[in-house]
């Protein structure tokens, strides 16, 4: 019965929030059969090609004080840095040379980073690199700046909305922080046309099956470029630290879940998936994922942009990271692809 739940998925791409509640609950029963039907569709959007996007974190500043994250406002045991416009150029130069074709600036809410500051950055990699695409990662802004980065040549941009849950959003976060400003920033995005991702963590406090089964209805609503998810892992200096960390199982689920419903996603099995098991990235390409982010931040900063404990690679050069997923992929017959890797229905009528 769950697996027919699954072949509906497969081919119409929605279930109804009672549906998926069902396939969650009684994932364990279904697991292989959702990984298969998710890495057909996968397969039949993007063949065996992975895309890679190299991210570059350039400032762990933040004024916000999410109870979860690592380089919140509050924590003062975190080292603060910002890389110099120069350094973010040279990050991206490297990528370039390594055959990155996207860029992830990722960063915390640091308002050093003005408009003005930002446009010049996104224009000269643009200038240096006119077959790259840029995504921001730098939470809340207004519509206005929205719109200054995009017309600058900023192509893409990740707001995870964590949670579509409104009294799970005011758990995860304090006061200051709304629920309701957070989706705007997401509505905001959409409307300016940039390929937008969302996403959520998984098995964060107070997070239930249902919640998660909301977040699919939600995800087939809103239809985003791309999804962001991974497991929640404690950081040691924030007021979560004491909390469970989110599964593996769970995670991959959850993306065979949302591969089917959004059948041409750009879905990245995420560093966090790969920090809680070794093997996360393989899981969660097989589970349904096509994109990795391997870290290009320069090796010196690498280890205060900690929004977690025990994140992996954090002692590799992007060089040989590269070569570690290139062999890793090859044994599971998918390969990383040079290409800006657009979304594949950005153009297309379905
Ligand atoms: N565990 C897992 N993911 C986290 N993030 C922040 N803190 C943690 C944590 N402790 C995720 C959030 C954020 C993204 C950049 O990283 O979902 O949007
Ligand atoms: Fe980074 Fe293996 S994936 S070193």
């Amino acid at each position: 019965m769950y697996k027919e739940l699954l072949d509906k998925l497969y081919k119409y791409h929605e279930l109804s929030y009672l549906e998926y509640l069902e396939l969650i609950k009684n994932r364990d029963e279904v697991r292989d059969y959702a990984s298969l039907l998710a890495s057909k569709t996968c397969m039949k959007y993007y063949g065996n090609k992975i895309y890679i996007r190299g991210l570059i974190e350039f400032t762990n500043y933040c004024k916000n004080n999410c109870y979860y994250c690592g380089i919140r406002a509050s924590n003062k045991v975190a080292e603060r840095y910002r890389l110099s416009k120069e350094e973010i150029i040279e990050c991206a130069n490297i990528g370039y040379d390594l055959g990155f074709r996207t860029f992830v600036l990722q960063g915390g809410e640091d308002s050093y980073f003005t408009d003005d500051i930002l446009v010049s950055i996104i224009k000269e990699i643009k200038a240096l690199h006119s077959d790259c695409a840029i995504t921001l990662s730098i939470g809340e802004r207004s519509k206005e700046s929205y719109k200054r980065l995009k017309e600058a040549g900023c192509d893409r941009y990740l707001l995870r909305h964590e949670t579509i849950d409104k009294n799970h959003y005011e758990l995860l976060h304090p006061k200051n922080m709304s629920y309701f400003n957070r989706m705007e920033c997401i509505k905001n995005l959409k409307e300016l046309g940039y390929q937008l991702g969302v996403g959520f963590m998984v098995g964060s406090p107070n997070q239930t099956i249902e919640m998660l089964a909301e977040e699919m209805v939600f995800l087939k609503q809103l239809n985003p470029a791309m999804v962001g998810i991974g497991p929640f892992i404690p950081h040691k200096d924030t007021p979560f630290k004491d909390k469970n960390s989110g599964n593996a199982e769970l995670t991959t689920f959850l993306l065979s879940l949302i591969r089917l419903t959004l059948p041409g996603v750009l879905l990245p099995a995420t560093t966090a998936l790969a920090t809680i098991d070794k093997e996360g990235r393989e899981k969660g390409i097989l589970a349904g994922a096509n994109v990795l982010m391997p870290n290009l931040s320069p090796l010196g900063v690498r280890k205060k942009y900690l929004l977690y404990d025990n994140k992996v690679c954090m002692g590799e050069e992007a060089a040989s990271c590269i070569r570690c997923l290139k062999k890793r992929l090859s044994k599971i017959d998918r390969e990383i692809v040079t290409d800006r890797g657009d979304y594949a229905l950005m153009n297309r009528v379905l």
